[in-house]
């Protein structure tokens, strides 16, 4: 879905960056629903999604010329992939937009990227299966390009390359194999969590995550905890925990 919102783009920061749409205007509707930002052309965001329930199936009845009242942008956003690595963009699930965000970013850069992006089944994927050109699909069923997860083929992938680092986003399960083989194999790694959202602006803590490795005289609710909406929704992988 695409959509002009020139005050939104104006404080636009990069790829990682989301929005918390309000999709009804009942009272028994409130919570916002967060999409990322998968594109910004000029004055114009583009967001992709899945509809899951309520909330998405309401985005996906709204016409050409309504109005969406949005909030945003909100959250960080990767960093480092500009830097001596060669960025690995794994995107699984409805994680994928911020991820082809980033792979957008990357080639205005001319920087050479690889990307991985996993789903259930080929129907999900509507990008091509190019190794070639460094863009690897994955599908748990084997319907469409490497078959299982997204970790074989960033395992495959990580080996093949000096100096890799992993640029994710995706389902917790994803995130934390993720984390165990990017820790594991001292590779530098940035994850884009997507924890339960309700107000976005850090007021409700519905969107807290443990803090990995706290301290043990860590007493404040604040050391032990991040708000994914505040403190991410990038985080390096050996910052945060997924148990
Ligand atoms: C930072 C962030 C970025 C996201 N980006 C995208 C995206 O680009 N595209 C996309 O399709 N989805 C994205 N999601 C997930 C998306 O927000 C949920 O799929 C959506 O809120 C489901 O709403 P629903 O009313 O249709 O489903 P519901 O029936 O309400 O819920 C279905 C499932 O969606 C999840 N969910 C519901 N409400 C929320 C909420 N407020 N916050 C987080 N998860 C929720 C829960 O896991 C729930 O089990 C993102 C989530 C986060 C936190
Ligand atoms: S979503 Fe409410 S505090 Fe983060």
């Amino acid at each position: 879905m695409e959509f002009s919102a020139p005050g939104i783009v104006s404080y636009y920061t990069g790829p990682g960056q989301f929005l918390e749409i309000l999709l009804d205007n009942k009272w028994s509707f409130t919570v916002r629903r967060p999409m990322s930002i998968a594109n910004v052309e000029e004055k114009h965001i583009t967001i992709i999604y899945k509809i899951f329930g309520q909330g998405t199936t309401l985005l996906a009845e709204r016409k050409i010329g309504e109005i969406l009242d949005i909030l945003g942008p909100i959250g960080n956003v990767f960093s480092g992939w500009q830097g001596n690595f060669v960025p690995i963009l794994v995107g699984g699930g409805v994680g994928l937009a911020p991820i082809l965000n980033l792979f957008k970013e990357c080639q205005k850069h001319q920087i050479h990227s690889k990307l991985i992006i996993g789903a259930k089944t080929g129907r999900e994927h509507f990008m091509d299966h190019e190794p070639s050109n460094g863009i690897f699909l994955t599908t748990d069923d084997g319907t469409l390009g490497n078959s299982g997860t997204v970790m074989p083929s960033l395992k495959k992938v990580c080996a093949d390359i000096d100096n890799p680092m992993v640029f994710a986003c995706g389902p917790l399960p994803m995130l934390k194999s993720m984390q165990d083989f990017v820790i594991q194999n001292k590779i530098p790694a940035q994850l884009s969590v997507e924890s339960y959202m309700g107000c976005g602006t850090g007021l409700c803590q519905g969107c807290a995550i443990k803090r990995r490795n706290v301290k043990e005289m860590a007493h404040s609710y604040h050391e032990r905890y991040s708000l994914v909406c505040m403190d991410g929704p990038v985080y390096s992988a050996s910052e945060v925990c997924f148990d």
